[in-house]
């Protein structure tokens, strides 16, 4: 039985879908009755609801597990506490393997949500359990996000420049690395960076979305005070606005860009393309009708 953690986030719900579809049996940890309704349509065996921030809560949901994927909630400023919690009770139940879902450059301290996932990853160095780490690039689906904004404005808009690049990676690419490492020991006390081959600008996914949904989409540079103050307006918690902030300057700056060689190398085959992405996003939803 593997535990998967943060499981009906976006993250999450591709990784059950995807193990389950494998015929690995997942117990899936959420916080609501609806949510594990949600996850056995999914094909979850179990679902269980816990609080990550419980320590008792959080051993519970432990019990009977060989296999922990760990997936702390996204902009959590309590992500090494969490992560705290999670290998004790991985190592009080006797996991033989715990895989957490990092980040891509977790070295990177001015960027705060990737400097804590760092530390939980050396805790886990720390912690003698048999680990392997993955570290994805930021996801193609988040750009779905804007989706209905690009079809019904021809704009798509983000908060640092249009220029700057990253190298995407599908979520059902990383879900297929997931099945993998959690099913082969080959991947025992590994760190994989895992990203797409492409170095795409928002310039260049708007183009690309206009090319193939048939709709001109063209992106532009939203002023982060702007981003800001709307962010305000709808609550959003400090820690994550702030954190956002940091993580917009830093891409603007730097860039977001990884290798894609260990990702080909654990799928067999090229990662995903946005342009392939898109189009099946489209065929999918039947977009056209
Ligand atoms: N987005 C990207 O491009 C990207 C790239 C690389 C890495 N990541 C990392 O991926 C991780 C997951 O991101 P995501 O967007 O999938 O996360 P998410 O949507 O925030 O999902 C996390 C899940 O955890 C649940 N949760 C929140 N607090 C909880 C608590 N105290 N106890 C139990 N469950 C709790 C949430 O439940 P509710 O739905 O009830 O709130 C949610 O379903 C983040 O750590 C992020 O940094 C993201």
């Amino acid at each position: 039985m593997i535990l998967v953690t943060g499981a009906s986030g976006k993250t999450g719900k591709s990784i059950v879908k995807k193990l389950a579809e494998n015929g690995i049996p997942v117990r899936a940890m959420v916080r609501t009755s609806t949510q594990m309704e949600e996850m056995r349509k999914l094909g979850a065996k179990e679902a269980g609801i816990a609080d990550m921030k419980d320590g008792i809560s959080v051993n519970s949901i432990f019990k009977g597990v060989e296999k922990v994927y760990h997936i702390c909630p996204n902009m959590s400023p309590d992500e090494e506490s969490i992560g705290d919690l999670m290998i004790r009770a991985a190592q009080e139940n006797g996991l033989s393997q715990f895989v957490y879902h990092s980040v891509l450059h977790p070295q990177v301290e001015s960027m705060p949500h990737h400097w804590k996932k760092m530390h939980v990853e050396e805790k886990l160095m720390k912690s003698k359990l048999v680990f392997t780490i993955l570290q994805p690039a930021a996801y193609m689906q988040n750009i779905l996000g804007y989706w209905d904004k690009m079809m019904q404005g021809g704009v798509y808009e983000i908060p640092y420049s249009t220029r700057s690049q990253s190298s995407m990676i599908d979520l059902k690419d990383l879900a297929e690395v997931v099945f993998k490492v959690m099913t082969e020991p080959d991947h025992y006390y590994a760190t994989y960076e895992l990203c797409g081959c492409e170095q795409l600008s928002a310039d260049q996914i708007a183009e690309i979305v206009s090319q193939k949904s048939g709709k001109k989409v063209v992106a532009r540079d939203l002023d982060r005070n702007t981003w800001e103050i709307e962010m305000r307006s709808k609550n959003m918690a400090e820690y994550a606005r702030e954190t956002l902030l940091k993580m917009f300057q830093y891409y603007e700056q730097f860039d977001f860009i990884g290798n894609c060689n260990q990702l080909t190398w654990l799928l067999g085959r090229s990662p995903n393309t946005f342009g392939n992405f898109i189009e099946e996003f489209i065929l999918e939803n039947k977009i056209w009708e």
